[in-house]
C-alpha cells in the first residue's frame, strides 16, 4: 500500500494552465492534413481548420499553441506567409523533409486556429537566419493598432484589429539547429533582438521568452543569464520572463538507435521511464540557477518541448517524425505533469511535442480519420489542474520498479485546488506488471463526494485507426472513503484523477 499524505491547508504555487500547452510545427503531418486541410477540404473545417481536431482539442483544454517551430522557426519568413494564397512563397523545409512549404498556413491562419480553440498564443521567432527588422516587424504587424506600414498591410489582408501576441520567443534551440552559437553569442543577440520586440499597448505586455538549455546543459543557463543580466537594471530581470528547456525521452542508446514506438520489452519500457523520470532533476537544477539570478521568481522556466521521441512508424517519411503512442508514453506524460505540477514555482509552461501527428501526439490522423492517443486521455484526465492552487502532497513510503538495475519511483503524485474549492488528485502506477493500493490521507479534509476516472491498459496499447478505441478512460470503481482517508487500487500502468 502506497500512503500519500496532502496536506490541503498548505499551498505551494500557483499552476499556471500554460503548463498544460502544445506545440505545433511546419513538419510533417502537423499543421498540413492534421489542422489545416483547406476551405475547400471535403474533410469538415471552419475556415480551413479540421473541424474534428479542434473539437477534441477545446475538450482538453488546450491553454497555448506555440508556433511556427522548432528548427522551422528559424528558418521562418513571415512575410512569406501573408496576403492571397496564390501568391504565397514556396519554399523548401530543408529541416523536415525537404518537403516544398507552400505557406498557404501563415500568421492569420495561427490566429485563427487559437481563436477557435480559445487559447493564448505563442510565437517563436526567427533570430537564427531572420534579421532584426523583420522580428520587430512581424511584432508591429501582429499587435500595433495605430497607423503604420505594417498594421496598414496586416488590414489590408483582412484583419482590421491587432492579435494579442501572448508569448514570442526569441529564436529556438540556438544552440543547435538555431544557428550552432556559444551562450554568450547567442544571450548577446537575444539582448540586442529582444530590444526590437515592441509592447504597443502597456495592458496587453509581450512575455519575451530567451533560448534556454538543451536537457542537462547546466553552463548554457548559467552563462546565458550571465550575459543577459551583465550590467542590466535591476527591474528588467535580465531583458526576459522566461528561458526555455528542451528535453526529449529518447528511449534507445542514442539518436540514431531510439526504439520502435509500439514494439519495446519490459527492459526498454523501464528505460523510457528511467529517462523520462530525469526531467525532475533537470527542472530543479535549472531553476537552481535562475533562482541565483532572479531570487523573486519573476523569470519562468518553460518547458516548450518535452515527450517521448522514438523511431518513425515504418514505411513513414524519416523527416515527418511521425510516430505512433502507447500507454508506455501516457505514463511518461502523467509522470512528467505530476513533476511539473510539483515545480510549478518555475515551471509556467510546458508544451508537449507536438500537438497533432509529430513525436509524442495527443492526436493523430490519416486522411478524414482521427484517433485519440493515450497521451490524449492523460491531458485529459489532468485538465483539473489547470490554474489551481499546488497543495503539498508526498509519499510517506516510495516503492521503487523496474528490472535489474533499471529502478524508477513506482508512484507519481500531486494534488491542486480550484477556484470552485474542489481538489484534484492525480496519481500514476508506473509498474507494468503490479497493482497498488493507494490511500490518500487528508489533514483536515473529509472529503464528500469523489468522482474518479482511470486510464489502464498494457504497457504497449494503443488506439488504431478504423478500430474501437483500445485505451480509453473508465470510471474508477472500488473508491473507499474512511473520515479523512480515500483508498482505492490502480492497476498495473495506470492514472488515476480523482475529484474530491
Ligand atoms: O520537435 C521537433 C524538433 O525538436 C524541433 O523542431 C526542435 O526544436 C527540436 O530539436
Amino acid at each position: 500500500m502506497t500512503n500519500i499524505i496532502i496536506d490541503e491547508r498548505k499551498t505551494e504555487g500557483h499552476i499556471n494552465p500554460e503548463i498544460y500547452g502544445h506545440f505545433s510545427e511546419h513538419l510533417g503531418h502537423c499543421i498540413y492534413g492534421g489542422i489545416y486541410v483547406g476551405e475547400n477540404s471535403e474533410i469538415p473545417n471552419v475556415n480551413g481548420m479540421r473541424t474534428d481536431v479542434v473539437e477534441a482539442l477545446k475538450q482538453i483544454q488546450v491553454p497555448v499553441l506555440r508556433w511556427p517551430g522548432g528548427c522551422f522557426a528559424d528558418e521562418y519568413h513571415w512575410m512569406d506567409g501573408i496576403g492571397p494564397k496564390e501568391n504565397r512563397k514556396r519554399m523548401i523545409n530543408t529541416n523536415w523533409g525537404g518537403e516544398v512549404e507552400d505557406n498557404s498556413f501563415g500568421t492569420h491562419e495561427y490566429f485563427e486556429l487559437c481563436r477557435q480553440l480559445g487559447c493564448k498564443t505563442y510565437i517563436n521567432g526567427n533570430l537564427g537566419s531572420g534579421t532584426v527588422r523583420e522580428m520587430s516587424e512581424w511584432v508591429e504587424y501582429m499587435t500595433f493598432d495605430g497607423e503604420s506600414s505594417m498594421s496598414l498591410l496586416r488590414r489590408k489582408n483582412g484583419q482590421e484589429e491587432p492579435w494579442r501576441v501572448n508569448y514570442f520567443g526569441v529564436g529556438n534551440e540556438n544552440w543547435g539547429g538555431g544557428g550552432c552559437m556559444t551562450p554568450e553569442y547567442y544571450a548577446n543577440l537575444y539582448r540586442h533582438y529582444q530590444t526590437y520586440v515592441r509592447v504597443y499597448d502597456e495592458k496587453k505586455p509581450i512575455c519575451r521568452v530567451a533560448c534556454g538549455p538543451n536537457s542537462d546543459d547546466y553552463a548554457w543557463t548559467r552563462k546565458v543569464l550571465e550575459t543577459a543580466f551583465y550590467m542590466a537594471p535591476a527591474h528588467v530581470h535580465g531583458y526576459m520572463d522566461a528561458i526555455a528547456l528542451h528535453y526529449y525521452t529518447v528511449p534507445g542508446p542514442d539518436w540514431q538507435h531510439k526504439g520502435s514506438a509500439v514494439d519495446f520489452d519490459l527492459q526498454a519500457y523501464y528505460t523510457t521511464l528511467q529517462k523520462a523520470a530525469r526531467m525532475e532533476e533537470m527542472v530543479k537544477r535549472h531553476s537552481r540557477i535562475i533562482e541565483e539570478f532572479d531570487p523573486e521568481g519573476h523569470i519562468g522556466l518553460f518547458v516548450d518541448e518535452w515527450g517521448c521521441w522514438h523511431d518513425v512508424e515504418p514505411g513513414t517519411n524519416p523527416g515527418f517524425l511521425y510516430q505512433q503512442n502507447t500507454m508506455r508514453d501516457a505514463m511518461v506524460a502523467a509522470m512528467t505533469l505530476n513533476i511539473f505540477n510539483k515545480q510549478c514555482r518555475r515551471v509556467k509552461m510546458a508544451n508537449i511535442a507536438q500537438v497533432v501527428n509529430v513525436l509524442q501526439s495527443v492526436i493523430l490522423t490519416d486522411g478524414e480519420k482521427m484517433v485519440l492517443t493515450p497521451t490524449y486521455h492523460v491531458f485529459d484526465l489532468y485538465k483539473g489542474h489547470q490554474g489551481g492552487e499546488l497543495l503539498s502532497s508526498s509519499i510517506e513510503n516510495t516503492k521503487q520498479t523496474g528490472t535489474g538495475a533499471c529502478q524508477v519511483a513506482q508512484i507519481y503524485e500531486s494534488a491542486s485546488r480550484s477556484q470552485d474549492g474542489s481538489i484534484t488528485v492525480t496519481v500514476v502506477n508506473l509498474s507494468a506488471e503490479e497493482s497498488e493500493k493507494v490511500e490518500l490521507q487528508f489533514a483536515d479534509f473529509q472529503p464528500g463526494t469523489v468522482n474518479g476516472q482511470l486510464l489502464t491498459g498494457k504497457m504497449d496499447d494503443y488506439n488504431r485507426f478504423d478500430q474501437e478505441p483500445q485505451v480509453k478512460v473508465k470510471a474508477l470503481d472500488g473508491v473507499e472513503v474512511k473520515g479523512k482517508n480515500v483508498s482505492f487500487t490502480m492497476p498495473p500502468c495506470s492514472v488515476v484523477s480523482l475529484t474530491l
